[in-house]
C-alpha cells in the first residue's frame, strides 16, 4: 500500500512533507475536483487520476488542464456493476493510492468495491445527512421548508449515502430560494468543506474504525 503521508511532518508548518496520493472519481461538472485542485498543495494531497463514468464529463478537461492522468471507463462495455467496478478496482490499485474521493460520482459501488477499499473512500453530498439521502436534494428541501440545508463529507460504506458524516457545512434556505440558488449556495460551501476534510484525513487524523464510527485525532465524532 502506498502509505507515503504522516510518514515526516514538517514541524514548522505541520504539513507532511510527501502528499498523500489520491484518485479523484467524478461524473459531471468537477467543481468539487477543481476546489481540490485549486487547493492541492496546502492539503498535502497528490491527485494522481481523475476516474470518469461520462466520457463528456466537464471534470476530465479540467483535469487535463492540470496535467493529471485521466481515465474514462465506459459502463457499456460491462454486463453487470460488480464487472465495471472490478476494472475500476484494477485501475486504482495499478495507481496505488491512499485515498479515494467521490466528487460527484453518480454510480452506486458494489460492496466489493467499497470493502477492497476500506476506510479510504470519501464523498460529498449535497444534504445534511441522515436528510435527504439519494437525489434532488435541494428540491426536497424546499418541498419539505426546511430552514436550514447544507453539504456533508462522509465516509462511504455500503449503504447508499449512509456512511458515518464526517463534517458538515449549513446554508439558511430563503423563502425565495429555487433549486438552483440553493444549488448554488450549498456548492459554494462544498468546496470549503471538502478541501478541509481531506486534509484532516491526509494528515492523519481522520479514521474509520468501524462502519458507523469515526475518530478525529483519536476522538470518537
Ligand atoms: C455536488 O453537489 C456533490 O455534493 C454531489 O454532486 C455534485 C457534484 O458537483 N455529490 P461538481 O461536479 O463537483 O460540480
Amino acid at each position: 500500500m502506498a502509505h507515503r503521508s504522516g510518514d515526516s511532518l514538517d514541524r514548522r508548518t505541520g504539513h507532511n512533507l510527501v502528499a498523500m496520493r489520491a484518485v479523484i472519481l467524478i461524473s459531471g461538472n468537477g467543481s468539487n475536483l477543481q476546489s481540490l485542485i485549486d487547493n492541492a498543495k496546502k492539503i498535502d494531497l497528490e491527485i494522481c487520476s481523475v476516474i470518469s463514468n461520462k466520457r463528456a464529463a466537464f471534470g476530465l478537461k479540467r483535469a487535463e488542464q492540470a496535467h493529471i492522468k485521466t481515465h474514462f471507463v465506459d459502463p457499456n462495455l460491462f454486463k453487470i456493476r460488480e464487472d465495471f467496478d472490478k476494472k475500476l478496482i484494477s485501475i486504482i490499485d495499478d495507481i496505488d493510492v491512499d485515498l479515494i474521493v467521490l466528487a460527484g460520482f453518480m454510480r452506486i459501488l458494489s460492496p466489493d468495491f467499497i470493502n477492497h477499499f476500506s476506510g479510504k473512500i470519501l464523498n460529498i453530498h449535497p444534504s445534511l445527512l441522515p436528510k435527504f439521502p439519494g437525489l434532488n436534494t435541494h428540491q426536497k428541501a424546499i418541498d419539505s421548508k426546511e430552514k436550514y440545508h447544507g453539504a456533508s463529507v462522509h465516509f462511504v460504506t455500503e449503504e447508499l449515502d449512509g456512511g458515518p458524516v464526517i463534517s458538515q457545512e449549513i446554508v439558511e434556505v430563503d423563502s425565495k430560494d429555487t433549486e438552483h440558488s440553493l444549488a448554488k449556495k450549498v456548492l459554494e460551501k462544498e468546496h470549503i468543506l471538502y478541501p478541509r476534510v481531506i486534509h484532516w484525513y491526509t494528515q492523519n487524523r481522520l479514521k474509520l474504525i468501524k462502519k458507523d464510527c469515526i475518530t478525529l485525532d483519536g476522538n470518537i465524532l
